[in-house]
Order: structure tokens, then C-alpha cells, then sequence
């Protein structure tokens, strides 16, 4: 027997130390013995980081929808496999049984297929979180397409940038989607993204607020119609096991939106893996993420973790303030919830409300808390577990990344003490390690670098969709040999992780990637604008938001800075989306440069941080006379 399910410390150590002195056998044992595959693998593991080229379960061949659903038909037809709760209260929820996901993945499958979806073809979903979101996912695995989701608050012109990148045959879309008392317009969105692109073929529409929408004549079709008529038997495509499952992009500190390849046999034995650990998953448990399936957590710890563990998966379309913030833990109560997964920025921003909100639920059902995301804030930490968890669930901090597709570090509860802000220690398969900026390992205890990981794990991505150069110089040439996080981290006495932020220009703002770059250059496309330079800075909710340093153009002077300020925050929605408004605009007469005319965003960022003492030399810079000059105009 493998040691699938971790009951205690000691055993975690035992597991661990066989996870990296023998990780093939110790993958190999978890593959075989929990999933089902139509051929085996014919070798473990190959890698080279160098090139980079990392395969597992190479030769085996499998569909991962028969492991999340099909194989549970025998013992939990009658489950619910996804428990979906409506934005709006009033509306029933929805418990989709086992059984039933089965049928609805089979005819959406087919509808796919009869509009000439096939194997290898990317469809793009931009949908709410419904559940035809989950099954169209789904689906997409059942015949070996490649799903890539798009998050449903991007604009379209972040639409059809990711729809372009990946070639998509089609989109899936929805009517529209409610979020709290508001409601969006997707459809409309969809059509504007894709005006700029040539290769979407078929636009399947879901209905959910029964808006009027124009229908494009040969290109939009209403799904429901054709779902109706579908047969509820599709076998699967059964597809290699390094065979691309998805692609979900996430912004890089340069450029365009990075298009990460995960691949199908690896990344399902280790989703479903960690599921089961990090979160304690018992038969009888209701599992929720409050995360949206746009973002690797929900691909991961919504969708395909969970299914593969047969597990009862709650999908919210809402938001947490509706109808007041009182939502998650009414949902929790309504439910009985037992593991609860959610952002800090969520916490944070829960926090702030009356404790009346989570006093008058009970929440005596849960047993694991988890956060994910970005670095939990001490306060945050004890709040939730003073006021959610009762001091009764152990909080689980799982550090991960879209790149990484599972949590690498996070106490397994009631087996890992846990610390607040500490990821604590890796999963088992997992080696991380320590770098210092010239490239040496940092060994032993109490230790401070960047976070890399020796050694491939099953779930990490494969490639960047079309730019496999990309994919070596961004994760694998900083340092030789070594997976490359972008993040720093330190190492305690005992040997936990706390993770201490990113290392790169990347800002994670409510947990959401940003890169500075991409939103530089929407910036500085404005008519008025010479050249900005974004920083992040500390913001009690968000966790970092967005400083935004702008040069104008002499022929703007004259105009209304309050404007301009507007247009730049207007031209960011529509090109990226509203969550990377700038918080704050600063207008500068220059921007502090080395002599090659790099912006120094070190010192730009210390002025937005408050931390103007110890600036350093800027004696050297082309320009140094602007830097008290900024500070004097500080916002
Ligand atoms: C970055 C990855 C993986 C799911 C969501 C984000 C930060 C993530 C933690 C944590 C501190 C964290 C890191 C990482 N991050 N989890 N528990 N503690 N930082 O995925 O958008 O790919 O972002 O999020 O900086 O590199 P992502």
C-alpha cells in the first residue's frame, strides 16, 4: 500500500524522505494504485532541465474525466459531485449528482464534437462561475481538446489576446452573468474581443440572465437547444498522458500573457494527491473553494482535484459582499461546509465587517481552513482563526503558482503544527531550495534567498504555449539546473518556509498576478502620457495595490490631471480588466534613470513604501534631481 493519505507527523517524514531518495517509486505506487489508465506508462520519469523537458508517466494513456467521473459512477452515482449555490440567495442551489455530471459532460461533449471539436483543438471558455463552466471543462477533457479559460472579469481585449495566442476553434460564453446586484454583459464583450480575431469558427451561448442578445447568424449558437438533443453517451478520448490538458494564462513581468501547458497524467495524480492531504477529505465532507475556475485554483481545487477524489465540491457564483457580508458564512451554515478555501484579500476584507456577520452563523461544521494566494498577514491569520475556525480547524497556508498546477508547501492539518504566515513545509515529491544572487544554495536553517525547487513534481507546466524559449529563459536560467519561482522566501530554525513576496516585477494585487510591464505599456499609449513606471505598495485589503509613477507630455500640461487620471484608470479596464486600476497616480516631471536610461524602480518603489531614508546613491543616476522631487509630490 502507498502512503496516500497522511495521518501523522512521523508518517509525513517517512513518506517525505521516500518521495525524494525514490520518486519514481513513490509516484509511481500513488499512480497506480489511485487512477485508472487504459495503458501503463512505459517510464516513469525523464527530465532535463536544461532544455527544458520534463515527462512523467511517459507511454501511459488515459482520459482524466473517466478518474473524476466515470470510475465513481459504481460507488457515488447517486453523490453530489458539484454542489452549485447561486449568486442570488433566493435561487435554489443546485446538487449535481455523479451520475448526472456524467450525462451533462457526455452531451456537452458531444455538442463540442458535432461542431467539429476534436483532439488537440483549443476552446476558449469565458464563462461565470455556472456550472456549465465546470462541464464545459470537462467536457473539453472527455475529448481531448484543450480548454483554456479565461477569467470572466477580463476585458475583451485581454479576450482576445489569450483567444489569438492559442488559436481557438471556439468560445463558450454565456447571455451574460450576475455578480452581486449588478449584471455583465459577456456576450458583448465576447463580440467586441472577437472583432481582432480569425480563427474562432463557433460561439456556444449558455443562458443565464435572459438578456437580449444579438446572435451572429453561422457563428453563435444557444446551447441549451443543442444539449437537448445530444446523447448522454460519449466515450472518452483516450489521449497520452503528456498530451496537453489546458492552457491558462498568467501575466509575466514582461510582455504578453504567459500561456501555461499543463499536461493530462502528471498534473491529475498530483492534483488529486494534494487534495486529499492539504485538505483532510473524508467521504462525507463539503469541500469549498471560493475561488473562481478562471484562475489555477479553481482548475485545479475545484474541478480536478476534487472530482478525482470523488469529493462533494461547492461551486459560488457570487460575491462575498451579497447580499451582505455576512455570504460565505451563511453558505457555510447552509451547506455544512467542511473545508473552506479562500484568498487573504477575502479574509482581510471580511475582517473589516461587523464580527456580527460570522457570530450569528454556525460554523461548527468546518474542520480545515485554507488560504492561498498571496502572504497572509499575521493579523488576517488570527482573525480567522479566532472567528471562522473557533480556534478548532487548522489553517492551512498552501503556497503554489499557476506555473507550479498543485500547492508544493502547506501544513497537512492535524499532522503539520502550523505556524501564521508560514507555508510551513513542502509536499511530499516536493525539494525545495534557497539561492543566494550569485547562484549558491543556501543550506542549513534560518536562511533567506529565492525559492527554487530541484526536482520536477508531476503537475508542473510542460511549456508556454508557443514559446518554449520563453519557458526556459523565464523558470529555468536564473539559476543552472533549478526551477525558478520569482519568489523569495526564508527558511526557520525548524525547517519551515515563510514565503516573503516576489522577487520580479510582478504585483500580486487580491491575490491576482500583475505583471507592471503589460500595464506600463496600455499606460503609456495614452495621447498625453511620455513614460510610467508602476510599483506596488502596502494596502490593508488588497495586500499590495497598484502606484502608478506618470510622465506627461508638455501639450498636456495645460489639461485637468483629475482627467487624465480617469482616462489612464479607463484605458486599463478595457484593456486589461478592472482589477489593475491603479490605486494611485502620481504626475512627475521624470523618472529616475541609471545612466543606460533604465527606470530604477527600486527607488520608486521605497517612495511609494514610505522607506525614503536609506534610498541609496543616487548620486549616480542621469537624472537624480527628480528623486526628491517625487517624494516631495508624493500622493
Ligand atoms: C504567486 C503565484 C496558486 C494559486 C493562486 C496564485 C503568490 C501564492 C501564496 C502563499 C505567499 C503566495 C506567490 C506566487 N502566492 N500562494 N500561500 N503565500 N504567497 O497563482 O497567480 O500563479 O500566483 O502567488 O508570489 O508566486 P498565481
Amino acid at each position: 500500500m502507498s502512503n496516500y493519505h497522511i495521518k501523522h507527523l512521523e508518517e509525513y517524514f517517512k513518506v517525505y524522505r521516500k518521495s525524494i531518495r525514490e520518486p519514481e517509486n513513490f509516484w509511481e505506487e500513488i499512480a497506480e494504485e489511485h487512477f485508472v489508465w487504459r495503458k501503463h506508462w512505459d517510464k516513469v520519469l525523464s527530465w532535463d532541465f536544461k532544455k527544458p523537458e520534463i515527462k512523467w508517466f511517459e507511454g501511459a494513456k488515459l482520459n482524466i474525466t473517466e478518474n473524476c467521473i466515470d470510475r465513481h459512477l459504481f460507488t457515488k452515482g447517486d453523490k453530489t459531485a458539484i454542489l452549485f449555490e447561486p449568486n442570488d440567495p433566493n435561487e435554489a442551489s443546485e446538487h449535481i449528482s455523479y451520475r448526472q455530471l456524467y450525462e451533462r459532460v457526455n452531451k456537452f461533449s458531444n455538442v463540442l464534437k458535432d461542431n467539429g471539436v476534436g483532439k488537440g483543438d483549443r476552446v476558449c471558455i469565458y464563462l461565470p462561475m455556472i456550472p456549465e463552466l465546470a462541464i464545459s471543462v470537462l467536457a473539453c477533457a472527455r475529448i481531448g481538446a484543450v480548454h483554456s479559460v479565461v477569467f470572466a472579469g477580463f476585458s475583451s481585449t485581454a479576450l482576445s489576446t489569450r483567444i489569438n495566442d492559442s488559436e481557438c476553434k471556439m468560445v463558450i460564453t454565456s447571455d451574460g452573468s450576475y455578480r452581486g446586484s449588478k449584471t455583465i454583459d459577456l456576450k458583448g464583450i465576447v463580440d467586441e474581443a472577437l472583432e481582432s480575431t480569425k480563427c474562432v469558427e463557433t460561439v456556444l451561448v449558455a443562458k443565464r440572465i435572459n438578456s437580449d442578445i444579438a446572435i451572429k447568424e453561422n457563428r453563435d449558437k444557444w446551447l441549451q437547444p443543442l444539449l437537448d438533443k445530444a446523447s448522454p453517451e460519449c466515450s472518452p478520448e483516450i489521449i497520452d498522458a503528456e498530451d496537453p490538458l489546458f492552457i491558462l494564462y498568467t501575466s509575466g513581468s514582461t510582455g504578453k500573457p504567459k500561456g501555461m501547458v499543463h499536461s493530462s497524467g502528471g498534473y491529475m495524480v498530483y492534483t488529486a494527491y494534494t487534495f486529499k492531504n492539504v485538505f483532510n477529505y473524508k467521504h462525507d465532507d463539503i469541500y469549498w473553494c471560493t475561488a473562481d475556475i478562471g484562475w489555477i485554483t479553481g482548475h485545479s481545487y475545484i474541478v480536478y482535484g476534487p472530482l478525482a477524489n470523488g469529493a462533494t465540491t461547492v461551486m459560488f457564483e457570487g460575491v462575498p459582499s451579497y447580499p451582505d457580508t455576512g455570504r460565505f458564512w451563511d453558505i457555510i451554515e447552509k451547506h455544512k461546509v467542511t473545508q473552506f478555501y479562500t484568498a487573504p484579500t477575502a479574509i482581510r476584507a471580511l475582517a473589516k465587517a461587523e464580527l456580527d456577520y460570522v457570530n450569528k452563523h454556525d460554523l461548527s461544521s468546518l474542520k480545515v481552513l485554507g488560504t492561498v494566494g498571496e502572504p497572509i498577514n499575521e493579523d488576517a491569520w488570527h482573525w480567522y482563526d479566532d472567528n471562522v475556525g473557533k480556534n478548532n480547524s487548522p489553517i492551512v497556508d498552501t503556497w503554489w503558482q499557476t506555473e507550479t498546477g498543485g500547492i508544493m508547501l502547506s501544513p497537512i492539518p492535524y499532522v503539520t503544527p502550523t505556524i501564521p504566515t508560514y507555508a510551513t513545509l513542502p509536499m511530499p515529491g516536493v525539494q525545495p531550495c534557497l539561492m543566494d544572487d550569485n547562484g549558491k544554495e543556501l543550506k542549513g536553517r534560518q536562511v533567506n534567498g529565492k525559492l527554487c525547487i530541484k526536482f520536477p513534481w508531476p503537475s508542473i507546466a510542460r511549456t508556454i504555449w508557443g514559446d518554449h524559449e520563453r519557458y526556459k529563459n523565464t523558470y529555468f536560467s536564473t539559476f543552472e539546473n533549478m526551477y525558478f519561482t520569482g519568489d523569495g522566501a526564508l527558511r526557520d530554525a525548524v525547517g519551515y518556509y515563510r514565503i516573503t513576496g516576489r522577487t520580479d516585477d510582478v504585483i500580486i494585487v487580491s491575490g491576482h498576478n500583475m505583471g507592471t510591464a503589460p500595464i506600463e505599456d496600455i499606460i503609456n499609449e495614452h495621447q498625453a502620457v511620455v513614460e510610467s513606471a508602476i510599483v506596488g505598495f502596502p494596502h490593508d485589503v488588497k495586500g499590495s495595490a497598484l502606484y502608478g509613477y506618470i510622465t506627461l507630455k508638455e501639450s498636456a500640461k495645460g489639461r485637468k490631471l483629475e482627467n487624465i487620471h480617469k482616462e489612464i484608470n479607463q484605458i486599463i479596464t478595457e484593456h486589461i480588466g478592472p482589477i489593475a486600476k491603479l490605486d494611485k497616480i502620481q504626475f512627475t516631471n521624470g523618472l529616475p534613470k541609471t545612466r543606460s536610461g533604465k527606470i530604477m524602480r527600486r527607488i520608486l518603489r521605497k517612495i511609494a513604501n514610505n522607506e525614503t531614508d536609506n534610498l541609496g546613491d543616487t548620486s549616480t543616476l542621469l537624472n537624480p534631481e527628480v528623486v526628491q522631487e517625487i517624494i516631495d509630490g508624493k500622493v
